[in-house]
């Protein structure tokens, strides 16, 4: 059964939101610009979105979940992103082949792995060709049992998945994590789709 997102917004059962941007993106953002449209799928309360806006990204961030939406709309500096209620997995016309940047983080691993498969489909949707998928994966999740959310995803399925229609250009682990998620847990990965 798929998790019910809205229902853990309304119950404040909501782990992942750690008050700040994800500390592997405020790194990258220190040395690389990520410029002109970018795309936050699954972006919850907001804080990726808002650290992209003000680095000078013109962002979209998307979410099912109106509970999460509402507290980005009343968050410091919300007027400077575009929220979007929406499952990312059925992308509006209106959001093809639209931006210059997907950046992932903690959405695909909130999916179920099943629908990786239209999830990337999704990034390849949505992006102008020759723009940019940034991604923060997830290799490990501590006592992962299946039963995820969160779900972890290998090098392997990760190669396999974008093999088609995408270039990799970068492949790190992050120095910078949030202190729960100890160093080498996370990937970051750049792609560039062509
Ligand atoms: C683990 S939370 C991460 C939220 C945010 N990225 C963060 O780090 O605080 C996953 C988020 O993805 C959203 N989500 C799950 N499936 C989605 C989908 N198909 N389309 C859009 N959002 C989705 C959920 O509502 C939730 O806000």
């Amino acid at each position: 059964m798929s998790k019910d997102w809205e229902r853990a917004y309304a119950e404040g059962d909501t782990p992942w939101d750690k008050g700040s941007a994800a500390p592997p993106l405020v790194e990258y953002l220190k040395g690389h610009q990520i410029a002109g449209r970018a795309l936050v799928p699954g972006c919850g309360t907001g804080h990726d979105a808002r650290v992209l806006a003000a680095a000078g990204a013109e962002v979209t961030g998307m979410d099912l979940a109106p509970r999460a939406l509402a507290r980005a709309r009343k968050s410091a500096g919300a007027d400077t992103v575009r929220w979007v209620e929406g499952d990312f997995l059925r992308l509006d016309a209106e959001e093809r082949d639209a931006y210059d940047w997907v950046v992932e983080h903690t959405c695909l691993c909130a999916i179920d792995p099943a629908q990786r498969e239209t999830y990337v489909q999704s990034v390849r949707g949505a992006l102008k060709v020759g723009g940019f998928y940034w991604a923060v994966f997830f290799r490990e999740v501590s006592h992962y049992d299946g039963s995820g959310p969160p779900h972890p995803i290998d090098a392997a399925e990760i190669d396999i998945l974008f093999a088609k229609g995408f270039e990799l250009i970068q492949c790190y682990t992050p120095e910078r994590t949030y202190s729960c998620r100890p160093k080498g847990c996370e990937e970051v990965r750049l792609y560039r789709r062509v």
